[in-house]
């Protein structure tokens, strides 16, 4: 597998380690947990991996600003922010919604960050992301684009380097199970298994989208990702498990399933899982496990993507304060 530049922002490798607790008190298989929520950089998440190459990239076009575009509680944005901060870039977010009157969670944090903030209708994000990049290249900056959730072949490379990370912990998991959503992550997993050679299951929980229309995006983005890796091995869609049965109340609304998959992980592992991404994927991690998909010797994955800064958002603290 051919190496692209990357620039350092996560301390790598994140861990990787059992989950004792919790596998006994599901009486499941043997559970274990790859640490993303540890990337660092400013509370971390799968994003730092992806920002790496795609900011390495943006550095080689001399860049000087950094444009992306996410929802009120992006963790990408988020990391985004702080990458730029880092590196040296300025930022601009374009985000789907409404300025509140006290910003909380990841908005805070972007603002801390020092991002400068755009307010847009969903319908009108992908053309604002286009004016400002033609706005702040009209007046000298040098503008780079990071895509919507880090997800091209660049980003998503990173993902496949995560998979090359993993395998050299000696843990050789039957399973990988994690939070999907624009699908940079699974994309890059499965250009990485595929390179590689991993030969376990790698499972995608839909955190916002039916798996007809997640899969050929998936498909794609995995093949071309295999490109910028110097290799063209086919991929379909048999080859990509996705499972959309936890979608719930619809994108970031938390319902009775992702509460108590983050209660379980707290008082089982005390790890965090946030109300969107990672505590989505552990309810459909734990429901799976009941209804007994994974044979007991099976030793399953979970693998956490971050998230964590959106438990202290307005819209779940009166809902999870209220866990006994
Ligand atoms: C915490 C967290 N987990 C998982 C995902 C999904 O990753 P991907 O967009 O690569 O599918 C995201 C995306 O924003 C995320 O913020």
């Amino acid at each position: 597998m051919k190496t692209l530049p990357r620039v350092e922002l996560a301390h790598l490798p994140t861990p990787v380690h059992p989950m004792p607790r919790l596998s006994a008190h599901l009486g499941g298989p043997e559970l274990w947990i790859k640490r993303d929520d540890l990337t660092g950089l400013a509370f971390g998440g799968n994003k730092t991996r992806k920002l790496e190459t795609l900011c390495a990239a943006a550095q080689t076009e001399k860049a000087d600003l950094l444009i992306t575009a996410g929802a009120i509680q992006s963790n990408h944005c988020r990391q985004t922010a702080a990458a730029a901060a880092r590196l040296g870039f300025d930022c601009v977010l374009v985000l789907v919604g409404q300025a509140p009157e006290i910003p909380s969670a990841n908005l805070m944090l972007d603002q801390l960050l020092g991002a400068e903030i755009r307010w847009v209708s969903k319908a009108a994000r992908d053309d604002t992301l286009q004016s400002v990049f033609a706005e702040t290249k009209a007046i000298g900056r040098r503008p780079f684009l990071i895509p919507y959730g880090g997800s091209n072949p660049i980003g998503a490379a990173a993902y496949a380097f995560a998979l090359k990370e993993l395998m050299g912990q000696d843990l050789n998991p039957d399973w990988i199970v994690f939070a999907s959503s624009s699908g940079g992550t699974q994309a890059g997993l499965l250009a990485g298994a595929r390179l590689l050679g991993y030969r376990g299951t790698i499972l995608g929980i839909s955190v916002d989208e039916h798996a007809s229309n997640l899969k050929p995006r998936i498909v794609r983005l995995s093949k071309e990702t295999m490109g910028v890796l110097g290799e063209n091995l086919s991929v379909t869609e048999n080859d990509v498990l996705v499972n959309d049965d936890y979608l719930g109340g619809g994108y970031a609304v938390m319902g009775d399933p992702e509460r108590e998959a983050i209660e379980l992980f707290a008082q089982y592992e005390g790890i965090l899982v946030d109300p969107v991404y990672t505590g989505r994927a552990a309810a459909g991690f734990i429901d799976l496990i009941r209804k007994g998909l994974f044979n007991k010797a099976d030793r399953v994955l979970f693998w956490h993507t971050g998230g964590t800064p959106a438990l202290f958002a307005d819209t779940y603290r009166k809902d999870l304060g209220a866990i006994a």
